[in-house]
């Protein structure tokens, strides 16, 4: 990972295309936690994500108010979205049992944050926000996997919550700032509780790593472009 970093540092990459080569890291050692490789192995998006000016802003507290409430439309909108695509998921995946659990859990918990976040801002039903460019790519993304084997939805979910957590973790946001609270809420995720035992099992052939870490990467550019374009 040492040498990872080094790269991504060296060529000042910033869509992680020069960072790494999952195929080589694969053929030369054997992948024994892909929920911790998942993110390691991409962690140079989480790298530029967090230097996007409207993160930058929310840090020093000079981001307009405008702009984060556009933000926080665009989430409720992607939290609405994914809600809803949990609960097909939920009902759709019968067997493993495990990973049927998985879905029916991570819907409770969205829909349970869904409903406050509506309750929060008044909304007396669901509302239709127009999404941004970047947010439609996101959803569409998510959409497809839906048709794949569902461990790739489960992989496809992870990058929101591990980066979530990791950004409120690293921005050094002063308490006296409008933005404090956005980290608070966002410190402490324990997104390992529910994906690292999950993927781990299921992600167990090299084929199936190459292919979790393609979604991976893909969702994580998504978060990216996501801020970037806050
Ligand atoms: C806050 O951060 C932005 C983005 O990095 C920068 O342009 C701006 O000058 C900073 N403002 C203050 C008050 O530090
Ligand atoms: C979000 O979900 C609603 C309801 O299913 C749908 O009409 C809308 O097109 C979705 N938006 C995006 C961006 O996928």
């Amino acid at each position: 990972m040492k040498t990872v970093a080094f790269l991504c540092f060296s060529f000042l990459c910033s869509r992680c295309t020069l960072c790494t080569s999952p195929s080589d890291s694969l053929e030369t050692k054997s992948v024994t936690d892909v929920y911790e490789y998942l993110w390691e192995n991409n962690k140079c998006i989480a790298s530029d994500t967090i230097e996007v000016d409207f993160l930058q802003e929310m840090q020093n507290g000079s981001l307009q108010a405008e702009r984060y409430v556009s933000f926080t439309m665009q989430d409720i909108n992607y939290i609405l979205n994914v809600t809803e695509m949990l609960k097909e998921m939920s009902t759709k995946v019968i067997l493993p049992v495990d990973l049927r659990n998985f879905m029916i859990g991570r819907y409770s918990s969205y829909k349970k944050y869904s409903d406050l976040i509506l309750n929060q801002f008044f909304f007396t039903r669901e509302p239709t926000i127009r999404p941004i460019p970047a947010m439609t790519k996101y959803l569409s993304f998510y959409r497809n996997l839906m048709k794949d084997d569902p461990v790739y939805f489960a992989v496809g979910l992870l990058p929101c919550e591990r980066l979530w957590g990791w950004l409120a973790e690293n921005l050094n946001t002063p308490p006296t700032t409008a933005y404090y609270f956005w980290k608070v809420e966002n410190m402490g995720g324990h997104p390992e509780k529910h994906y690292r035992a999950l993927l781990n099992k299921y992600l167990n052939t090299p084929k199936k790593v190459g292919k979790a870490n393609a979604v991976f990467r893909a969702q994580m550019q998504n978060e990216h472009d996501f801020f970037f374009s806050s």
